[in-house]
């Protein structure tokens, strides 16, 4: 049985003040005690990654970097490199979301070098993939989502369940309130998990976490997360307000799979 992941990408919100009061709410939540099947994560901007890992030591909540240079170190400004994360003790990061890749051309090419990054500091990568609308009327979802592991994971030592999660995002389904159905995304996460298990093991493809991510939100999540092969999300929007996080939270929780 997998775990269930509550992964919350605040991408460019919330300053140090709002950060803090959201995660020292849901600090209070998971010290009253959350099921051993549910792991919170938040992705907050680099800055206020160690302010909330202080405000959430002790607890099960973990944070994670929405992204990482692919640069090992140097003459980069601006980029956070992999090692610093680690020196941070960050334990996750997300890589190759769909902002990254349409506003700052990030290639399969470079969410690898990343991959190798991240791997080789021992920080466990969200790898994102998803097709576009265009894509998806075109009926090619299949061969882009199976594309983009083939490029993003080639060379990557991956070799159990543990070493990776991935984030099935259908870019049509960011931010546009337009959420995959259930169905929709169980059928992308099977092809996902079938072909896992042809390139590595089935018993790898039955322990590694696929989250659907695009949309989630209080009133849908449940419907997503019945599935056999979602094992979570990776939700924006709706992981900005506490209020709504947390019943997203509890519908994981109470979750009868
Ligand atoms: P959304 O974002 O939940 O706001 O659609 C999801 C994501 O970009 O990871």
């Amino acid at each position: 049985m997998r775990d269930i992941i509550i992964a919350g990408n605040w991408k460019m919100n919330k300053g140090l003040g709002e950060a803090v009061d959201f995660a020292e709410r849901l600090k209070q939540v998971a010290e009253k005690g959350i099921a051993e099947t549910v792991l919170p994560i938040i992705a907050p901007a680099f800055p206020l990654i160690s302010h909330l890992a202080k405000v959430f030591e002790g607890s099960k909540v973990m944070v994670a970097a929405q992204d990482v240079s692919a640069h090992k170190s140097g003459a980069f400004t601006g980029e956070v490199s992999a090692e610093i994360l680690a020196s941070l003790g960050v334990p996750y990061c997300i890589v190759g979301h769909s902002e990254r890749r349409s506003y700052h051309g990030e290639s399969c090419e470079i969410v690898r070098e990343k991959l190798l990054r991240l791997i080789d500091s021992g920080i466990k990568p969200i790898l994102c993939i998803g097709e576009t609308l265009a894509q998806r009327e075109e009926g090619q979802t299949e061969e882009i989502i199976l594309g983009q592991l083939e490029n993003c994971l080639s060379g990557i030592g991956i070799y159990s369940g543990k070493d990776l999660i991935i984030a099935y995002e259908p870019v049509w389904a960011i931010g546009t309130g337009r959420t995959a159905t259930g169905k929709q995304a169980q059928e992308a996460h099977s092809i996902i998990r079938n072909w896992l298990a042809e390139r590595y093991s089935h018993t790898l493809a039955e322990a590694l976490p696929i989250l659907y991510g695009g949309s989630v939100k209080p009133y849908n999540i449940e419907e997503l997360l019945l599935k056999p092969d979602i094992d979570g999300g990776l939700i924006g929007g709706a992981s900005l307000e506490i209020d709504s996080y947390l019943k997203m939270l509890d519908k994981a929780i109470n979750l009868n799979k």
